[in-house]
């Protein structure tokens, strides 16, 4: 609670404005955050439908701790704030001007469409973003923490052009394409993104289980954006394919060099996985894998 007390912010200094995103318990809006000087920044809002249910201010009150953990760095979206005293919860964070990575990709699948060059023009940045990516997912391990939910639908981009992780918990409510219900369960899981060891019963997560979904996060990009197993659903039945050996096939849109790396991010026993810092290495060691 000290932890919080020390990074309140004052509702007074904040000015919403349009919906950014919007889900089952929430929403994030964008807003201006006024400074002590009289200036201001362009910030992202997150707040809960109902603030009086108290497992969602539970959940929005476990992110704010994930954040506050995580520190901050470069590929990790920044926490800025929270307001918590007269009034709803609210999450204050670094605004991200180009939005998700997702709907970048289903862009460019667009403009492809009308000229294939755009593809090889535009390869670098995506690239650079995928590194970008594993930096942040680096800085993750170090800190020991997980993130369970990496896709394209959670790396925001911001004005630079710069790659963020973002979502440490709201996320599967925010975007509710690709998430499903376990079961008897009431949480919404990213199933198609999730390591073997998360979709068993056991429910284990480790920096593993996010180096599996990064494999699927690069099949994204060299997929445009499409969702991956199209028509396979049910963990049950995706567990079963995956312990049988059953991958996502080669995009056209790659490499075999770079398809061999998606390969051994979903190696079925983690413990042969590499870590994030070496599928950085090998992305930077060939940097010409997509499109
Ligand atoms: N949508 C969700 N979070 C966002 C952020 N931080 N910036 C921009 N759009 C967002």
């Amino acid at each position: 609670m000290e932890l919080l007390k020390e990074r309140e912010i004052h509702r007074s200094r904040l000015q919403g404005g349009q919906i950014l995103g919007e889900g089952a318990f929430g929403h994030v809006v964008k807003a201006t955050l006024t400074q002590p000087e009289d200036e201001y920044v362009v910030v992202a809002v997150k707040k809960l439908k109902d603030d009086d249910d108290p497992q969602a201010r539970q959940a929005l009150l476990r992110e704010t701790c994930i954040m506050l953990l995580c520190g901050n760095h470069d590929n990790v979206i920044g926490l800025k704030g929270i307001c918590f005293r007269d009034g709803p919860l609210q999450l204050v964070l670094e605004y991200a001007e180009h939005g998700s990575l997702l709907h970048l990709l289903w862009t460019l699948r667009a403009e492809s469409k009308l000229n294939r060059t755009v593809l090889v023009n535009k390869r670098h940045i995506f690239e650079n973003m995928m590194v970008e990516v594993c930096c942040g997912l680096e800085h993750l391990a170090s800190r020991r923490l997980v993130h369970r939910d990496i896709a394209a639908r959670n790396i925001l981009i911001c004005g630079k052009g710069t790659a963020k992780i973002a979502d440490f918990g709201l996320a599967r409510d925010m975007y509710a394409v690709g998430y499903h219900r376990q079961d008897g369960g009431n949480d919404l899981l990213p199933l198609k993104w999730m390591a073997p060891e998360g979709l068993k019963n056991e429910a284990r997560f480790t920096h593993k289980s996010d180096v599996w979904s990064f494999g699927v996060l690069l099949w994204e990009v060299a997929q445009l954006g499409r969702t991956p197993y199209p028509g396979m659903e049910g963990a049950d039945r995706l567990y079963d394919a995956l312990q049988n050996h059953f991958r996502l096939p080669r995009p056209q849109l790659c490499t075999e060099g770079r398809y061999q790396l998606m390969l051994q991010c979903w190696k079925f026993n983690e413990k042969t996985r590499p870590d994030a810092s070496t599928v950085r290495q090998q992305l930077e060691a060939d940097p010409n894998g997509f499109f």
